[in-house]
């Protein structure tokens, strides 16, 4: 069996999460110091959010030299030595692959704008001549995800306004043409670059993106200014020959080939499947898992998708349920649920909507929700800080935000910034130990509260979410063997969810009323989400879930397979 297969990646967003030099800015070497709490935290790898030499005006999404670490986050050699590291601990890396755009500040797109209209350095990105009488107007009418025109259009070197380039997201983010060979070839050249350097694999941004329709016509449909259901922008069937290639490049490194997970957002869980396999990438993020709220039956509904899509490409699910894109599950979850089905476009908006949110509640379910995500089949990908139960940071001054997707709504988006708030590391230092003593301010402020989720006092503190991540993450592979398929059990209250993996069980109630379990005397409670009170062996608290184990097996207890699970095996 592969590393990946039953792992769980721990996602690192490099620049909040450990400051070594005092710049209030995280970086490798302060990484590389907290990897011993890695470790013991119970995690197998780690995937880092893009280091790279970059401008950062998309925090690392805009790449100036795939080549070359930013100087913010250290040096080519840090990264080959945190590479090694890790591999002694026994954690994997994996880096951010960002191959849709690169940053305006790469030399190829520089060269591009001094080269002028029609020069063979225009080719490499997606530059057209506008419309109307003078070219004013955008070559067609595509949106940016980042809100606005996806056009921006240049100075040429004459001083005259010219022709327009693409940017499906920022405009300091100019998309390249992947129907240009030297594209292709530059991307081989990192991957090697990188794999050379110990690299175990990639994680791959929009990975759905890379190539557009050749016509580059306007979209007919309705145009909600995300740009997400535009799908002659999106999901273009070249797409899989780049996978292809990259799989060989991986496959290459045999005996411990090298591994890729996709970002992708496409309209069906269905339409994932083209993307995986033994000839394309290991894996996708499950993101219909992510984008459910806090409701049994639509919990599970994702969870059979996952696991369909899984039978159908023979590859494990890689579930996750935040990353630095979305509001944190507390906050997320402390909310009023809306359970009208998400339409694909706003998708990720969804995650991120502004609202009142009850945090008690919001901490309470997002540690049933960590239970139900751990004990599934497959990977699972945890984001940096939601082992602490950190809320969104929603009061952010508006001059501290610094999110593209806030600048560019003006304001109407809170954007991302509320969950890449520097982490907590000690409640009663300076930037609550992010930083060493003395340093400057961190990157994005941290609010007061923040110290309350520090992760020096949630370390000996057996109630704490930190004590209950390193819990199951340490019992999760005995408990849950990788080759254990997930059977549900069928009970009479509609909103627990209960399955089982060989003997063991994971219930979770979503209700807001304690649930009775139906359970014979040898079921064994291994782990609840909730703590401080006595709960009886047979009682699921309101917005909690329990692992439990039984001797004889499932059946044994009120609980039976239901009936499509049992025709299905
Ligand atoms: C992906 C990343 C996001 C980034 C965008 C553009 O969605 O996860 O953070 O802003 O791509 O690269
Ligand atoms: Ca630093």
């Amino acid at each position: 069996m592969e590393w990946w297969n039953d792992a769980v990646v721990y996602q690192v967003y490099l620049r909040s999460f450990a400051d070594s030099n005092g710049d209030g800015i995280g970086d490798l070497a302060g990484l590389r110091t907290r990897l011993g709490d890695l470790a013991a935290l119970g995690v197998d790898a780690l995937w880092l959010n893009p280091c790279f030499a970059s401008p950062q005006r998309d925090h690392g999404y805009d790449i100036s030299d795939y080549f070359s670490i930013d100087p913010d986050y250290g040096t080519v050699d840090e990264l080959e030595t945190l590479v090694e590291s890790a591999h002694e601990l026994g954690l994997r890396v994996l880096l951010d692959m960002v191959a849709n755009h690169c940053s305006d500040q790469h030399e190829w797109f520089r060269e591009a704008i001094t080269a002028g209209a029609g020069s063979a350095a225009r080719e490499r990105f997606l530059f057209r001549d506008g419309r109307g009488a003078h070219g004013e107007l955008p070559p067609n009418n595509w949106q940016s995800v980042f809100g606005g025109p996806a056009w921006t259009r240049v100075v040429e070197p004459d001083g005259r306004l010219g022709q327009w380039y693409f940017h499906a997201f920022d405009a300091s983010q100019p998309d390249f043409d992947w129907r240009h060979p030297e594209v292709a070839d530059h991307f081989d050249r990192v991957l090697r670059f990188w794999f050379d350097r110990g690299v175990d694999g990639f994680r791959i941004d929009v990975a759905h993106g890379l190539v557009k329709s050749a016509e580059l016509a306007d979209w007919p449909g309705a145009d909600d200014g995300t740009g997400g259901h535009n799908y002659d922008m999106w999901d273009q069937p070249e797409v899989h020959e780049v996978y292809r290639r990259w799989r060989r490049i991986g496959d290459g490194y045999a005996p411990d080939p090298k591994y890729f997970v996709g970002e992708i957002w496409v309209p069906s869980v269905e339409s994932l499947a083209d993307y995986l396999g033994p000839e394309q990438l290991h894996q996708a993020f499950g993101f219909d898992l992510l984008v459910q709220p806090w409701n049994a039956d639509r919990m599970r509904a994702a969870v059979d998708r996952g696991l369909g899509q899984s039978a159908r490409t023979a590859t494990p699910p890689a579930w996750t349920l935040a990353n630095h894109d979305v509001h944190r599950t507390v906050t997320r979850y402390g909310q009023a649920q809306d359970l009208s089905a998400p339409v694909p476009s706003d998708m990720i908006a969804a995650a991120r909507r502004h609202g009142p949110a009850d945090l008690e509640l919001g901490v309470r379910r997002a540690r049933a929700a960590a239970m139900l995500l751990l004990a599934l089949p497959g990977t699972s990908y945890l984001y940096q800080g939601e082992e602490l139960g950190l809320p969104e940071v929603v009061d952010l001054p508006r001059d501290a935000r610094q999110d593209p997707i806030w600048v560019r709504s003006g304001g109407a988006e809170l954007g991302r910034d509320g969950c890449r708030v520097p982490l907590p590391w000690s409640a009663d230092a300076a930037s609550f130990g992010f930083s060493p003593a003395g340093a400057a301010l961190p990157w994005l402020p941290q609010p007061a509260w923040f110290g309350d989720f520090a992760a020096d006092t949630q370390q000996h503190d057996p109630s704490s979410t930190l004590s209950l991540y390193r819990e199951l993450l340490h019992s999760r592979r005995a408990l849950f063997a990788p080759s254990e398929p997930l059977l549900w059990l069928a009970s009479d209250n509609p909103e627990l969810l209960v399955f089982a993996r060989g003997s063991a069980i994971c219930a979770v109630n979503f209700g807001e009323r304690d649930a009775a379990l139906p359970l014979a005397d040898d079921a064994r409670v291994l782990v609840r989400s909730t703590s401080g009170r006595d709960i009886p062996g047979t009682t699921l608290p309101a917005n909690s879930a329990v692992w439990l184990t039984t001797a004889t097996g499932p059946e044994h207890h009120g609980l039976r397979p239901t009936t499509e699970d049992a025709l299905a095996r």
